[in-house]
């Protein structure tokens, strides 16, 4: 994860959300008792495409990437640009984070205006720049000064606040979580995201899902549990074994956004979905890069979108070269040409068939859906 960097104040345009939007219908309670599978917040990922995204393969929440406090505050116009919501962009939270608690409680403030769901507070934040900061996961250093920021973020806002964190800072910590997580919720802290690592941790070692059942049978708020859930049987095992009120889906949406529906559908006891075939895939990824580019030009479109061509067309051993030219257009034009030619070019045919023979084939199998 990269940190955001500071953009010059440009004019503003402060216009976050039109009339009423439509998260404020949202039903907090009913979502979170519904055992949603959430697409997790991350920086440059989950824009308002590829929430789009997200919720069309079935995610039940959304979360916008982190939006720095104090930027927010100085109205700059990068940091209001990730905090804007189109009137379909629900149910969508806010992320925000600051290492000051009173700039967090004005940034609330400020995102509230977007018309977001709720306001989700980034406590886990391992970043260097970040943490050190004392913003994200640095919070975790200071347990006091954490519930103290909550108090004063949830007594500012009119909307739900909820909070994002890890088990605790590091190794020689004695894991603050539980304890934590009782003074959040005394603060009226109303949803609680454990990433089941520590801070130190990074992305790295095996999340370690049995913190977030102490969490949850800690509290009554509900608990999402985040951190290596793949598939949708990792959704269920994630659910029975911690008790938790919802799933948080993060690098596995990158690469298979479609997690979403096959999970909804094993949640639901619903028919297990086909995997998508490689014309499926195709058609997604060209959307997505049609709709990267309507919203922010050609060249930014084309290096957002690098990022998720190998998830999208898989990592089949032939498809390498075709990702390889995908990434290195410099134009939308050899970009889309590239991809209509993995349709319609002879081995890809054949991917297409191997693909359907492969669905039947996981169809019979009991762990099916372990393998996409
Ligand atoms: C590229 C990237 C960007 C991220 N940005 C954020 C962020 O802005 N806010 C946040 O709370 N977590 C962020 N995260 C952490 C994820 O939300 C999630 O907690 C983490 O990836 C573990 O979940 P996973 O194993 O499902 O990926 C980011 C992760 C990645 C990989």
């Amino acid at each position: 994860m990269t940190t955001t960097k500071r953009t010059k104040k440009t004019k503003p345009d402060r216009r976050l959300a039109s009339d009423e939007h439509m998260n404020a219908r949202f039903d907090f309670d009913a979502v979170f008792r519904a055992k949603p599978v959430i697409l997790a917040p991350m920086e440059d990922v989950t824009d308002a495409v590829f929430r789009h995204i997200c919720r069309a393969c079935g995610a039940s929440l959304c979360v916008t990437e982190f939006a720095l406090a104090e930027a927010l505050v100085a109205e700059e116009s990068e940091a209001l640009q990730k905090i804007r919501l189109a009137p379909d962009d629900t149910p969508t939270a806010i992320q925000i984070y600051g290492a000051d608690a009173s700039s967090l409680a004005q940034a609330a403030r400020i995102a509230e205006q977007a018309g977001p769901a709720y306001i989700d507070v980034n406590c886990g934040c391992w970043v260097p720049k970040v943490a050190r900061a004392g913003a994200g996961a640095g919070w975790l250093r200071s347990p006091d000064a954490m519930v103290a920021m909550a108090r004063m973020v949830v007594s500012s806002s009119a909307l739900p606040v909820t909070v994002k964190t890890r088990i605790g800072w590091g190794d020689e910590s004695d894991m603050p979580i539980v304890d934590l997580a009782r003074r959040l919720e005394d603060v009226g802290v109303r949803a609680l995201t454990i990433h089941c690592r520590t801070a130190r941790m990074g992305h790295e070692g095996a999340a370690d899902w049995s913190w977030a059942a102490r969490v949850q049978a800690a509290v009554s708020v509900p608990v999402i549990v985040n951190g290596d859930i793949r598939t949708a049987q990792d959704c269920q095992k994630a659910l029975d074994l911690t008790g938790c009120a919802g799933v948080m889906i993060g690098r596995r949406a990158i690469e298979h956004p479609w997690i979403f529906r096959e999970a909804r559908a094993r949640l639901e006891h619903a028919k297990k979905p086909t995997a998508p075939t490689l014309h499926e895939r195709v058609d997604l990824c060209t959307r997505h890069l049609l709709a990267l580019q309507a919203a922010r030009g050609t060249r930014k479109a084309l290096t957002a979108a690098s990022r998720f061509y190998a998830g999208y067309l898989g990592k089949q051993p032939d498809t390498a070269p075709y990702i390889a030219e995908l990434r290195a257009s410099r134009n939308l034009e050899t970009a889309l040409e590239v991809l209509h030619s993995l349709t319609t070019q002879q081995p890809y045919a054949e991917q297409t068939m191997r693909d359907l023979e492969r669905t039947t084939r996981l169809e019979r199998s009991p762990f099916g859906e372990e393998e996409y």
